[in-house]
């Protein structure tokens, strides 16, 4: 890396590194492969989960140019929004969150607990609205009062996936590469969900710069191959522009099949391995996102496509939401 990662501006926000931990009891459960966890649902910034590691560079960036209002989208349930929130209010920044009804799902304990109610406990202020457009003209009303009250205000996409975020999962691959060579196992294969592609596209050029040759497996949570595939094509080049780094990208392996009826609806399979992981290793997995990539490496475990040796999930947080769907879990779970 031409450009190391000190050069940037971060500020620190998540525990880190996390634990990296074997997974006996689920890899017994399931009979092949020795599988182990990166537990980013503990990077600890209320409660933990991937966006900590993004904001510590997004929000470094944004306190250098003098930022006093951060906003940010994403789905009433999303945890990116609450771990901004946490992240603002520890900064003393005024957070504005713009959430669009993007999931199939409403009521009282959808729109109201989970994230939600962390959002509101962490003193941001809640815009929900209903479509893509409507995100457009609010994030205009607020950069218009924002400006008309003399704030400065940054506004980071979904996610927080721009290149600058993606250094957060660059320096995550770096950290992972650190605890290979301690010891834990050179893991050929590692799954993790794809929503915004930041997560992804971070650790597929971080892992080179580790010296960790692995085939990433994005299990795709928000639409079908070709539209994950495309983010992350976007994001790979200016991110290895703004480290000048010169190395080939992992090699990923896009899964398409866990997304179900989509963003944000569970699949059977989601279930199961939500429930799994649960009562297996006490682990809490989410209905949205890593419920689905545990859901894919379960299967490729299963049938053998995950090969022999050791392969690790990458734990990306999100077990807040669990509480949004509670109604939803109750029935189907039979709890
Ligand atoms: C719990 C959880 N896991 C995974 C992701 C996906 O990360 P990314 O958006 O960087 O692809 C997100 C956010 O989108 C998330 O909240």
């Amino acid at each position: 890396m031409a450009r190391p990662l000190d050069d940037f501006p971060r500020t620190t926000l998540a525990h880190l590194p996390t634990p990296l931990e074997p997974l006996p009891r689920l890899s017994a459960a399931l009979g092949g492969n020795e599988i182990w966890v990166k537990r980013d649902d503990c990077t600890g910034l209320a409660t933990g989960g991937n966006k900590a590691r993004k904001l510590e560079f997004l929000l470094g960036a944004a306190l250098e140019d003098g930022v006093d209002t951060v906003i940010t989208i994403g789905g009433v349930q999303s945890n990116h929004a609450r771990q901004t929130a946490a992240a603002a209010a520890r900064l003393g920044l005024r957070c504005q969150l713009v959430l669009p009804r993007v999931v199939p799902r409403s009521g009282p304990t959808y729109e109201n607990s989970g994230n939600v109610l962390l959002d509101r406990l962490l003193g941001a202020e809640l815009h929900v609205v209903e479509n893509e457009a409507e995100v457009a003209e609010c994030l205009r009303k607020l950069l218009a009062e924002a400006e008309a009250e003399g704030r400065r205000a940054v506004v980071h996409p979904p996610g927080g996936s721009t290149e600058i975020g993606a250094l957060g999962y660059v320096n995550a691959a770096l950290e992972l590469g650190e605890q290979i060579q301690g010891g834990a196992p050179a893991f050929e294969r590692c799954y993790v969900a794809v929503g915004t592609s930041g997560t992804l596209a971070g650790l597929a050029v971080g892992a080179p710069l580790a010296s960790w040759s692995v085939e990433l497996v994005g299990v795709c949570v928000a639409g079908d191959e070709t539209k994950h595939r495309a983010d992350t094509d976007a994001l790979l080049p200016p991110l290895r522009a703004l480290l000048d780094q010169a190395h080939e990208s992992s090699e990923i392996r896009y899964e398409g099949g866990f997304l179900g009826e989509g963003y944000g609806v569970p699949a059977e399979s989601t279930l199961e391995a939500v429930r799994l992981c649960a009562t297996t290793e006490g682990l809490l997995l989410d209905p949205v996102y890593t419920g689905k990539a545990m859901a894919a490496l379960i299967h490729d475990v299963r049938t053998g496509r995950a090969g022999d040796g050791p392969v690790l999930f990458w734990h990306t947080g999100g077990s807040q939401g669990l509480y949004a769907y509670r109604e939803e879990l109750e029935e189907a779970m039979d709890l």
